[in-house]
Order: C-alpha cells, then sequence, then structure tokens
C-alpha cells in the first residue's frame, strides 16, 4: 500500500494528518481521476514531473501567465477566494500574495496527496489554507468574492460539471465573481486544433465537451448572474466570468 492509500485510509478511519486541513470525512476520491488522471494527480512521480511552471507553460502552449493574469484580473485584493482544485505551478501562491494579507484564499483538491503539496507552497502565507473537498459538492463555509476554477471542468464528466458549476455559482456573494478558466474550441485551421484532438482523445476524454457546450449551459440557473466570456489563442482557451449584482 503507498503512503498515499495508506493516509487516505487513516484519515477516511478519522484520523487526522499531519501539514494538512481535511475534513474528518473524506471525499471518495472519484472514478474518472483515478481511472484517467491517476498518472498526473494521484501518483508522487507524476506530481514531480508536472509540477514546475515551464512544464505547465508547455502544456499550456505558452499561455499560462498570460491565463493566470487573466484569472488574477477578476480578483480584488483584499477579498474572500476559493480555488476550487490545486494546480501545477503557482497560481495559488500568486493569488495568496494578490489577495494579501487582509484577504482569505481556501483551496480545496479531492486528492489528499495534492492537498498536502499545496499546503506547503502556501506555508508562507497565513491567510490561506488547504483542504480536501469535492468541488462537486461544496460544505457550507459562507460565501465568496471570487471563486477560480481553473482548468478543472475539463478533467470532469459531464454530471460533474454540472454539479460544480452549481455549487460555485451558488457560493458567490453578492458583488462577488466565480471565474472559470479553461479549453474551448479552437477556430477550424488552427494548427493545434489537430494536436488538441489527438490529446483528448488519448488522455482527456471529457475535455472535448467544452469544445461544443458552453460553460454557462453547465448551470441550471444562472439567471442571477451576468456573464462575460473571452477567449485567446485563437479560442483554444476561455475566461468565463459569472458576476452576482450587490
Ligand atoms: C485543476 S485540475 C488541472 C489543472 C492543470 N492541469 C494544472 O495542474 O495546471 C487538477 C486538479 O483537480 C483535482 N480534482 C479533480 N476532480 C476534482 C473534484 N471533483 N474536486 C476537487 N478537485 C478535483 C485533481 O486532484 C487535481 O489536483
Amino acid at each position: 500500500m503507498s503512503t498515499d492509500d495508506a493516509l487516505v485510509r487513516a484519515e477516511r478511519a478519522g484520523a487526522s494528518v499531519p501539514g494538512a486541513a481535511v475534513r474528518p470525512a473524506l471525499a471518495e476520491i472519484p472514478n474518472y481521476l483515478r481511472d484517467y488522471y491517476h498518472w498526473a494527480y494521484l501518483s508522487p512521480v507524476g506530481r514531480a514531473v508536472f509540477d514546475h511552471p515551464l512544464i505547465v507553460h508547455g502544456i499550456l502552449w505558452g499561455n499560462y501567465l498570460r491565463l493566470m493574469q487573466a484569472a488574477l484580473e477578476e480578483v480584488t485584493p483584499g477579498s474572500r477566494v476559493l480555488q476550487t482544485a490545486c494546480v501545477y505551478g503557482h497560481l495559488s501562491a500568486r493569488l495568496a500574495e494578490h489577495i494579501g494579507s487582509d484577504g482569505h484564499l481556501e483551496v480545496i483538491d479531492i486528492a489528499p496527496i495534492q492537498v498536502r503539496h499545496c499546503q506547503r507552497k502556501l506555508d508562507r502565507f497565513p491567510w490561506a489554507e488547504v483542504r480536501v473537498e469535492d468541488a462537486a459538492r461544496l460544505g457550507d463555509r459562507g460565501d465568496y468574492d471570487a471563486i477560480v476554477c481553473f482548468f478543472l471542468l475539463h478533467e470532469v464528466p459531464e454530471d460533474y460539471k454540472s454539479a460544480i458549476v452549481d455549487g460555485i455559482l451558488s457560493r458567490v456573494a453578492p458583488g462577488g465573481r466565480a471565474i472559470f478558466v479553461d479549453y474551448h474550441e479552437p477556430l477550424r485551421l488552427h494548427p493545434l486544433r489537430p494536436v488538441m484532438t489527438m490529446v483528448f482523445s488519448l488522455l482527456e476524454p471529457f475535455a472535448k465537451r467544452l469544445w461544443t457546450r458552453e460553460i454557462a449551459s453547465y448551470a441550471s440557473d444562472a439567471s442571477a448572474f451576468t456573464h462575460t466570456k473571452e477567449t485567446v489563442f485563437g479560442g483554444l482557451y476561455q475566461k468565463v466570468v459569472f458576476q452576482r449584482p450587490e
């Protein structure tokens, strides 16, 4: 049994895990994560290989800083922020820096290995906390001024996409925003279109739905929000922002 499996069992049995703020009742690791993304997110080797800004930059075809900046610019310093999954690179640390010590950042992830890793990255920000939680079943810890969902939707099946979008929208405070940054359908003649088609069919079976479905369409009721969508890099990436009026 790996250390992580042992920790998950211990946590399920009610034991606490040093270095991570973990809910007593842990979320189950969903099948899609075990079946399709074990190599990337559940394995220590995957984490060691992928968690470098340059690798993330490469995976996003040089757009990492631009996409991270696009998310950060929607977040007001001093605000209460939820990030709905850990990400490789330094988005969480940048968010913590950006909101400053007057703000509060909560980062959740369903995988304990990612939570512990992110906790280490956020050690120097006492106003940031990380815990195990399923983005599709958010607990009730009040509302947030901003919720950042960065490249999570494309990795989850359709029912999870709907549950994640609905859960996020239900937690946006008056005047607050939900910010989704993710894949989008590129232009017909985009040189990377065939490459991304191949990558998705080999590795990311739930991603291509974002080429044909609007993120807003996953909300069962977005009538309380205004929303905007911007695409970049020939349409390959999108930022969708839902704003709840004051
Ligand atoms: C945000 S996504 C992909 C991010 C992007 N590839 C990167 O790392 O830059 C990866 C994270 O989502 C987490 N995750 C997947 N399903 C989740 C869920 N239902 N709730 C919370 N976290 C989830 C995984 O454990 C993983 O840490």
